[in-house]
């Protein structure tokens, strides 16, 4: 296998190692018991991981970062791809010996893979005591009651209502300077490969009040940076139960913009179907809604995205893209690309190829088709491009990938950004990290007073095909 295809394969963000809870917290009527949390899968389980830990402190249950001391252990798990399945069981079985060392643990699965398998997950994992699903996490502290009297705890229970609009999340992210605000759930659009319509229910949308409100609480905490998040946060849609007064997505975009000119604001994921001119317009309008978009295209082949179900073609979406061009000249996008789907051919390929240069991302997942069960491709079409096939395929993305992304960090070299100081470079104490406004990490030197959380202008002075390296220059 080549090495392009390895390195990318485990740096798609569904599959990267679990990270765990980093705070330690003692709460007033904290009764002296533990959890360590490991969150898999997409930004929203991590986004759910913080709720959950906010349900667990309520309880007075303390968060570590030590399994060791764990009183109790969750993994937040993602469906999305077997691989992702896979990893979630290998961690697992790595959580035995913690449960015979301490008969009295308490394991518990929650997100999407405890979802799809439900009460499955009781019988073919011995060890685990808890299974909750995406919507049931209000429930854990009766399902831990049920755990600590001897009986296994499930709830799959998915809503039509849940948003946890009401509980403020525990933020674990370690800069203290970007965070993740959770605008909707679910997802009501039926993209035949995908497992996210069964895991995670019907779309709903948060109140746009408490948005802002959590938005607002972060300003003041000093963090400079949300991401507005959803499945489709196009089709975010909320109407006031006192007025109808309805806020759609680029109305909720403005609201947020407006909490701060000093707080930037990102959003995905963003539905080709779905996104509309007056978003643009409105990331035209406010200097602090960064020009990013995140704009999954699945296949360039026309054919195939109707067999995806994804209800666009080609065209509509390099409409889409000559649009954002139009509006946000400065915009970088970026894209999801599924390779070897059901029938897909090597011309299905080529219009893929095509499209990525077209559209010119500035970056892309990239991932070939796995069967999920009991998506609408497994039941009607038959898995047929041979793995050889797919990883080949998908080897000749990512090499064009890599090269259009180099090509677009070349492009870079000499001009200046606006950057969001985020942290210290990864490599080095001595110089931060940040992005600029289309999302692309730069590293430079230390100067000044500067702190995270602080704006600088950088100019760029090299680029690999992943990271931008600059100078302070004010
Ligand atoms: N809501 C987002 C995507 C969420 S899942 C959207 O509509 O774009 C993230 C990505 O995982 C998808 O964009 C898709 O590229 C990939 N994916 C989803 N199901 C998959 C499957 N069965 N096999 C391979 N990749 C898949
Ligand atoms: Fe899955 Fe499609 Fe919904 Fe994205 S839009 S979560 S790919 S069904
Ligand atoms: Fe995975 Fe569930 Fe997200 S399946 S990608 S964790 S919505």
């Amino acid at each position: 296998m080549d090495s392009n295809l390895t390195q990318h394969q485990e740096l798609l963000p569904e599959e990267l190692q679990g990270s765990a809870v980093n705070l330690d917290l003692t709460l007033p009527g904290s009764t002296g018991r533990k959890f360590y949390i490991e969150s898999y899968g997409c930004q929203m389980n991590f986004s759910d991981s913080e709720i959950v830990a906010s349900i667990l402190a309520q309880e007075g249950i303390q968060s570590t970062r030590n399994i060791e001391e764990a009183d109790m252990i969750f993994i937040n798990t993602c469906s999305i791809r077997e691989k992702a399945e896979d990893s979630v069981r290998k961690r697992l079985k790595e959580f035995k010996p913690f449960k015979k060392n301490k008969p009295e643990l308490v394991v518990g699965v929650l997100g999407c893979m405890a979802e799809r398998l439900k009460a499955k997950f009781l019988e073919q994992e011995q060890l685990v005591d808890i299974v909750a699903g995406p919507d049931s996490y209000r429930d854990l502290p009766n399902l831990l009651k049920k755990a600590d009297d001897g009986d296994k705890g499930v709830n799959v229970f998915l809503s039509r209502e849940e948003t946890y609009a009401d509980i403020a999340p525990m933020r674990l992210d370690e800069n203290g300077v970007t965070a993740f605000i959770s605008i909707m759930r679910g997802c009501d659009n039926m993209c035949s490969f995908c497992v996210v319509p069964f895991t995670r229910g019907r779309e709903r949308s948060r109140s746009s009040y408490t948005i802002v409100a959590e938005a607002e609480d972060l300003y003041l905490r000093g963090y400079r940076e949300v991401t507005l998040l959803g499945q489709n946060v196009d089709s975010y849609k909320w109407v006031n139960p006192e007025t109808n007064e309805l806020t759609n997505f680029a109305h909720l975009l403005e609201m947020v913009a407006k909490v701060n000119p000093q707080l930037r604001v990102r959003f995905s994921t963003s539905h080709p179907k779905d996104i509309t001119d007056e978003v643009l317009y409105t990331m035209a309008k406010y200097n602090n809604i960064c020009n990013y978009i995140h704009l999954p295209v699945q296949s360039g082949s026309s054919r195939i995205l109707e067999l995806m179900n994804r209800t666009y073609d080609r065209e509509w979406y390099l409409d889409r893209v000559s649009a954002i061009h139009k509006i946000i000249p400065e915009c970088a996008i970026s894209s999801d690309i599924i390779t070897g789907f059901c029938t897909e051919t090597e011309e299905d390929h080529r219009e893929t190829l095509s499209i990525m240069e077209l559209a010119n991302y500035s970056m892309s997942y990239m991932f070939f088709y796995s069967e999920r069960p009991g998506t609408p491709a497994a039941k009607k079409y038959k898995d047929d491009v041979s793995l050889e096939i797919k990883k080949e395929r998908l080897n000749e993305i990512i090499r064009l990938q890599n090269r259009l992304s180099h090509h677009h960090n070349q492009a870079d070299i000499g001009k200046t950004f606006e950057v969001l100081i985020e942290g210290n470079s990864k490599r080095s104490e001595d110089m931060f990290k940040g992005r600029n406004s289309q999302n692309k990490m730069i590293v430079f030197n230390k100067k000044g007073n500067y702190q995270p959380g602080d704006y600088v202008t950088v100019k760029v002075d090299s680029a690999s095909s992943a990271t931008l390296h600059g100078t302070i220059t004010a």
